[in-house]
């Protein structure tokens, strides 16, 4: 987006929500962060250069009053709660954006928007065991960030899904590369900086990649490293 001044960032307070608003701030946008009222004080170092809206990310009114007048709303799509909370949160997003805003969220590679991606074992296992795990203790709700996206996927909205690998912290390495599909030798080093993943969101505010659902990875991952051409990051 070439005229971005104002941003709002949904789930402002979690890992990947305080990489986004640090890159907001420097590029002197404003910033409007809503998180849950108890995790305010995870924001305490950027209280005085941001508007925070505290509150249930899936409460529409909420959104309605944190999204107002801004060019675009980046929403991290919670991996974890219950009742809802990721498909609450997106169709809040979706219902009370300003119509023209630019809608990025975040999710995981497990998520699929046309069954194109191929998949190792060793991953499927891993959703598999994640999501039973899940349902055990009742505290994780994987199958909800799905509804989440489906409902997203199906929306006239001009949205990106930013399909998350495996994370690491550290310093970044710039713009994360990007394919259609997880299977694409490209991704197969499964591994990206927060920071960069939070970054990728950033630059998908432009009009490049609206209703598209890239699935990124570090750029200086080995895969990225032998496969990648692109100079520009996108393939
Ligand atoms: N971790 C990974 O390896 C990985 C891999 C691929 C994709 N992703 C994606 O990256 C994004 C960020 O994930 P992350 O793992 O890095 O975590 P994170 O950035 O720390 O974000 C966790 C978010 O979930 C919220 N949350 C946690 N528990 C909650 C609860 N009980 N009720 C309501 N909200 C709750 C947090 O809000 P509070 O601050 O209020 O707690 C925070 O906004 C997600 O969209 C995830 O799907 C992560």
């Amino acid at each position: 987006m070439s005229m971005t001044t104002k941003v709002c960032i949904v789930g402002a307070s979690g890992k990947l929500g305080q990489y986004l608003v640090q890159h907001a701030l420097d590029r002197g946008w404003e910033v409007v962060g809503v998180c849950r009222e108890r995790s305010v004080p995870k924001l305490d170092r950027f209280a005085d250069r941001i508007t925070i809206v505290p509150g249930p990310t899936n409460d529409p009114d909420v959104i309605r009053r944190a999204a107002a007048g801004c060019d675009g709303v980046l929403t991290v799509l919670a991996p974890w709660g219950v009742q809802q909370y990721a498909s609450g949160t997106a169709q809040a997003v979706l219902d009370h954006a300003a119509p023209d805003a630019r809608l990025i969220f975040s999710c995981g590679w497990h998520i699929t928007r046309d069954g194109q991606d191929s998949y190792s074992r060793r991953f499927l296992a891993t959703v598999r065991l994640m999501t039973w795990l899940a349902k055990a203790v009742r505290a994780v709700e994987i199958d909800d960030q799905v509804e989440a996206c489906r409902r997203i996927f199906a929306s006239e909205r001009r949205w990106t899904v930013v399909r998350g690998s495996d994370l690491e912290e550290g310093p970044s390495q710039g713009l994360p590369v990007w394919s259609r599909h997880v299977g694409d030798p490209v991704l197969a080093s499964n591994l990206t900086r927060r920071v960069d993943f939070a970054l990728f969101m950033i630059e998908a505010l432009d009009d490049r990649l609206v209703h598209e659902a890239p699935a990124i990875v570090g750029r200086l991952s080995a895969s990225a490293l032998a496969h990648h051409q692109d100079p520009e990051g996108a393939r």
